[in-house]
């Protein structure tokens, strides 16, 4: 487990077609070696005055950056890997996305059946991992599907709303009448 509790990381996606249609510019340059972004002005029309400010990059450093040919695997490999082991070993661990509509996030968690996302590459992760162990070990894995949102809880897979956040001393803090599902093998059925 590394030193440090909190990463993040950046991923640039590339212009979509609504984007390239009108032509926009892509100011951001992707630095992975330096885990920095650039963020570039945008080319001026003549018609704007040339203050020397306003060409001034501005460049953020995060803990990895990735860039718009990027696969889901990559940052799996480089990022997420290392979180999903440290469960293995006991660890309470979150992955999550935040970013405008239309960004990535879904592309990035659930991927597509050619470059499955950090969700699929999980569960292959923890499979792997109990596949090693000896037979007399026995691990249940379970998943749950919520969504939070305006903070209100919701069950994804049977709906129920309002869901409450609760504590205990035995489960710690949990959300109370979340479905819980039991995960097998079928994991299969979504790799190529
Ligand atoms: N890294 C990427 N490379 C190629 N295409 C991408 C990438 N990230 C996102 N896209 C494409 O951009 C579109 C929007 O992505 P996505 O649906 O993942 O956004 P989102 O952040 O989940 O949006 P929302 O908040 O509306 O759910 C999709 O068509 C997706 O395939
Ligand atoms: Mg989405």
């Amino acid at each position: 487990m590394s030193t440090e509790n909190i990463k993040v990381i950046v991923r640039c996606r590339p212009l979509n077609k609504r984007e390239t249609s009108f032509n926009a510019q892509n100011i951001i340059t992707v630095n992975s070696n330096a885990a920095q972004i650039i963020v570039n002005s945008p080319n001026k029309t003549q018609t704007q005055n040339d203050n020397p400010e306003e060409h001034i990059q501005q460049i953020f450093t995060f803990d990895k950056v990735f860039g718009t040919q990027s696969m889901n695997i990559d940052l799996f490999n480089q990022s997420f890997k290392p979180v999903v082991q440290a469960v293995t070993q006991g660890y309470n661990a979150c992955i999550f996305t935040y970013g405008q509509t239309g960004c990535g996030k879904t592309f990035t968690m659930t991927g597509e059946q050619s470059n499955v996302g950090c969700i699929v590459n999980s569960f292959d992760c923890i499979f792997d991992y109990i596949s090693t162990l000896p037979n007399s070990v026995q691990i249940i894995l379970k998943a749950s599907y919520i969504e939070i949102h305006n903070e209100k809880i919701k069950d994804l897979v049977t709906n129920l709303n309002d869901l409450q956040v609760n504590e205990s001393k035995e489960l710690g803090i949990y959300v109370g009448n979340l479905s819980e599902y039991i995960c097998a093998v079928q994991k299969l059925i979504y790799k190529k």
